[in-house]
């Protein structure tokens, strides 16, 4: 049984061609990384597997299940969840009522949704900051309980939209870490990210939209020398040495 299988996903808006008949399949443990220029895909793909948009061909499959135009509540109910590339907190709730709803979600009773919201605030640093309002939080943090809310689903699957965009590198650092720290506890990752010194190293594997299309998929030392990639996106200046 194939953990996540997508067979020729397409998305429109209008004429426009978003996704454009994308499969890819991955195992359960992966880290895979989604790279492109803008206006790509990227986004709408993540939108798309989680629930957000329904697919206008194509199809989704989650252990076995075609999930694809399922509601998002109901897709995260099955173990996908995802980030947003723009921060959504819910800003007048403090840190901790932001995690506490995601943990509603398999934690029917308030005591056991706190316990997990706590212990969800631990693994992601943010303990000391449960009283504060989400508005006021830095954008390195907000980004942070982006990540937390989407842990305190509890998923198998976790989809990463640039979540590391705008950190300084020392906060980037702290996010790669707390990336593969999620990816050891079982978590399979999508993690679309624009900065290659973070995706090359921590992906298994990567694939390259362009233009809606699928263009490349391998190892990040493959898709670094792929021509085509280095044509449409990398530039000259990433090679497989460089990481
Ligand atoms: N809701 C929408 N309605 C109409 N067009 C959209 C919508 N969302 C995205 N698009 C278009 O679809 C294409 C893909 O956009 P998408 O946001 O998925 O790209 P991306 O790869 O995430 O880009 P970025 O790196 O800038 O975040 C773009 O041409 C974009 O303008
Ligand atoms: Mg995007």
């Amino acid at each position: 049984m194939a953990f996540l299988k997508i067979e020729n996903l397409t998305k429109k808006f209008g004429g426009l061609v978003a996704n454009s008949d994308i499969s890819i399949e991955i195992s359960q443990g992966e880290i895979v990384g989604i790279i492109g220029p803008n206006g790509a895909g990227k986004s709408t793909f993540f939108a798309t597997v989680s629930g957000f948009y329904k697919p206008d061909g194509g199809a989704i499959i989650f252990r076995d299940e075609e999930i694809g135009g399922k509601p998002p509540e109901t897709i995260c109910q099955l173990g996908i969840a995802r980030t947003f590339q723009i921060v959504r907190p819910l800003g007048l709730l403090s840190v901790l009522d932001n995690v506490l709803v995601g943990a509603f979600l398999r934690n029917k009773n308030r005591k056991a949704a706190l316990e997990k919201a706590e212990e969800i605030l631990e693994f992601t640093g943010l303990k000391d900051l449960r009283d504060k309002l989400s508005n006021s939080l830095t954008i390195a943090d907000k980004k942070r309980l982006e990540l937390a809310r989407a842990m305190a689903t509890q998923p198998e699957l976790l989809m990463l939209d640039e979540v590391m965009a705008g950190l300084t590198p020392k906060e980037t650092q702290e996010a790669v870490e707390l990336i593969k720290k999620i990816n050891r506890t079982g978590i399979t990752l999508f993690v679309v990210e624009h900065v290659m010194e973070v995706i090359m190293p921590i992906s298994h594997r990567i694939m390259v939209l362009d233009g809606g299309k699928k263009i490349a998929e391998g190892t990040p030392e493959e898709v670094a020398n792929n021509e085509n990639v280095i044509k449409a996106y990398l530039g000259e200046k990433y090679n497989a040495a460089s990481f």
